[in-house]
């Protein structure tokens, strides 16, 4: 299969005919990776089991592993679930459209195909406007999960999709960098209280300001292979580069000498490393191998943005070990943190 890559600026008037054509290759059966604002993600139609067997397929992923249902209308929520709580209705208007994802029962429409056989759906309004008109071009209910072969980081260019897709799939938008750079926050919302299956750009305080209470199942790093977790996607190891992640915690100093001194005997034994870190700390490297820069630690929006564009560069240069510092910042630090244990497999260094 030939992959169309097609640029798209959000303007209908300028993109001649691209989301037309887009749209009918949705309702065809076929698939589109889309720019959205947390990642790139890879369409289908949602209500059309063929098209979720398709994007399993063309990721690589697990069919037991269930899709988000993309909308563009806050009022098609109750097309796709039911018995809806007041508080994701509080909850849609506070942060839809946006990066909150909300699990909640299914209705008979949704076939079991794109919810890996559950009784649930997770659904998303987001907030790109290309990602809006191509939803709503497209018949309305859009299945996507990151774009990313299974197992790879998510893509936040339309580049890092064409290196996993090309000749997978129909076509790529190419929207652009996205802005955000991690995956929506998932929200169980069929229990009291909501509980958070997975972090992301919206917080537990910025919840908490509509839903009052709200849990988190922050066990999901470690779930046992034969159980049957919450979020069915956090059993499977995520977001991996081909080199070894580390991650090197503990006080700052003893953090940067230990890694100084992990690169250089990984070095002398012939082995290609580097170092993950952030603007503060990159001059305190002494060492030959590449220092890769998050950003700095006050701008936690950049070290989101950037993680798995790093992990993606790292690979790209055939780095074998990666040792990075800990970017437990304030606002994203428990989502940022959640990608990279997960990244790393959850290899930890404590000192
Ligand atoms: O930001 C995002 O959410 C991106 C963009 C493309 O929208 N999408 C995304 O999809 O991250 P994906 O498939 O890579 O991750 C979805 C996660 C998986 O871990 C999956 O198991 C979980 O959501 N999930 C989906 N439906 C669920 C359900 N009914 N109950 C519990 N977890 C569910
Ligand atoms: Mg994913």
């Amino acid at each position: 299969m030939r992959t169309r890559i097609v640029k798209a600026c959000g303007d209908p008037v300028l993109d001649g005919g691209i989301m037309e054509q887009a749209a009918r290759i949705i309702k065809e059966g076929g698939l589109v990776a889309i720019p959205t604002e947390t990642v790139y993600g890879l369409a289908g139609d949602a209500l059309n089991p063929d098209s979720a067997r398709k994007i399993y397929e063309a990721k690589g992923r697990p069919s037991d592993n269930p899709l988000i249902v993309h909308i563009a209308r806050e009022e098609d929520m109750d097309a796709i679930a039911k018995d809806i709580p007041d508080e994701a209705y509080a909850a849609a208007e506070r942060f839809w459209p946006g990066p909150l994802t909300m699990v909640l029962y299914k209705k008979d429409i949704v076939p079991y195909e794109t919810t890996g056989g559950l009784d649930t759906v997770a659904v998303r309004f987001p907030e790109n406007p290309i990602a809006r008109e191509f939803i709503l071009a497209a018949g309305g209910y859009i299945a996507a999960p990151s774009a990313n072969l299974s197992g790879r980081p998510s893509c936040t260019t339309a580049e890092h999709c064409r290196q996993d897709l090309d000749g997978r799939i129909e076509m790529i938008i190419d929207g652009g960098e996205v802005g955000i750079g991690l995956e929506s926050t998932i929200v169980d919302m069929t229990v009291k209280p909501p509980c958070i299956l997975r972090q992301g750009y919206i917080n537990e305080a910025m919840l908490q300001e509509v839903l009052r209470d709200v849990g988190s199942d922050d066990a999901g790093h470690e779930v046992p292979d034969d159980s049957r977790p919450k979020a069915p996607g956090m059993k499977y190891r995520h977001y991996s580069p081909k080199g070894k992640l580390c991650i090197v915690q503990g006080e700052r100093d003893s953090v940067i000498s230990e890694i100084n001194r992990l690169i250089r005997e990984k070095e002398s034994r012939g082995y290609r490393a580097a170092v993950i870190t952030s603007d503060e700390d990159k001059d305190r490297y002494d060492i030959k191998a590449p220092v890769m820069v998050i950003g700095s630690l006050d701008d936690e929006d950049m070290i989101a943005h950037r993680l798995f564009s790093i992990l993606r560069e790292l690979d790209d240069m055939g780095i074998e070990y990666i040792y990075s510092e800990s970017f437990d910042t304030p606002r994203l630090g428990k989502a940022i943190m959640d990608r990279m244990l997960r990244a790393s497999g959850n290899n930890v260094i404590r000192i």
